[in-house]
């Protein structure tokens, strides 16, 4: 059995690509390891708003000196680090927005690469402390980014992959539904997204 977390950035519901692309990835590694749990964060519901003076603050004092204040600010981030930390696979559902991340998505990233929770550094450089975890991310796009003249513009995925490289986690595979704004290719790019699929 394997400890699920999915990263839901989409605020588009059933109607996403990346929730559903995201959900197909999760049917499959379920039915490779029967009694899987699964967690779902919805980053649209506001639990990890950008960072703030007071988000600083807290994370940069020291826990033994932290306020009731310092701590309650902490809550939601010290949570999405608990649930990371908890997972064996995180599914992090990205629909491709203005060549980027959704800012919400951005937010999770400011929340949870934390010095001292998440990343140390050391004489030696950076060592990232979230270690032997899996990531899928299931990428959405309107415009094709895998190959041909848009590939040079591929940065969510590539991004994805160094920060949570940083933070330990190295084992990262993308999947997309991609081309859903292109007349020949919209029609087929769930499908073929999901039959990509090899977990
Ligand atoms: C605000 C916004 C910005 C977008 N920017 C891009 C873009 O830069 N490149 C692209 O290929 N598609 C872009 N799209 C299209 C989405 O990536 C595409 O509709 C995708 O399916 C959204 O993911 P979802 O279905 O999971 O919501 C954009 C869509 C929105 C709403």
């Amino acid at each position: 059995m394997k400890n699920i977390l999915h990263i839901i950035s989409s605020p588009r519901g059933d109607a996403s690509f990346s929730i559903k692309l995201g959900n197909a990835i999760i049917e499959k590694i379920e039915t490779a390891n029967p009694g899987s749990i699964v967690r779902t964060t919805n980053l649209n519901d506001s639990i990890l708003p950008h960072l703030s003076a007071s988000h600083l603050a807290s994370f940069f004092t020291p826990e033994d000196q932290q306020t009731s204040d310092n701590k309650e600010t902490a809550r939601a981030s010290e949570e999405a680090i608990a649930d990371l930390k908890w997972a064996d696979v995180i599914v992090v559902g990205v629909p491709v927005y203005n060549f980027g991340i959704p800012s919400a998505l951005k937010a999770w990233v400011d929340h949870i690469a934390r010095a001292g929770k998440t990343f140390n550094y050391s004489a030696s450089g950076a060592e990232g402390l979230l270690k032997n975890k899996k990531v899928y991310v299931a990428l959405a796009s309107g415009a094709v980014f895998s190959e041909g003249p848009m590939q040079a513009y591929d940065f969510a995925s590539p991004y994805l992959k160094s920060v949570l490289g940083f933070l330990g986690i190295t084992d990262v595979e993308t999947y997309r539904v991609e081309g859903t704004a292109i007349p020949d290719l919209a029609e087929n790019a769930l499908e073929k997204g999901i039959d990509s699929i090899t977990v």
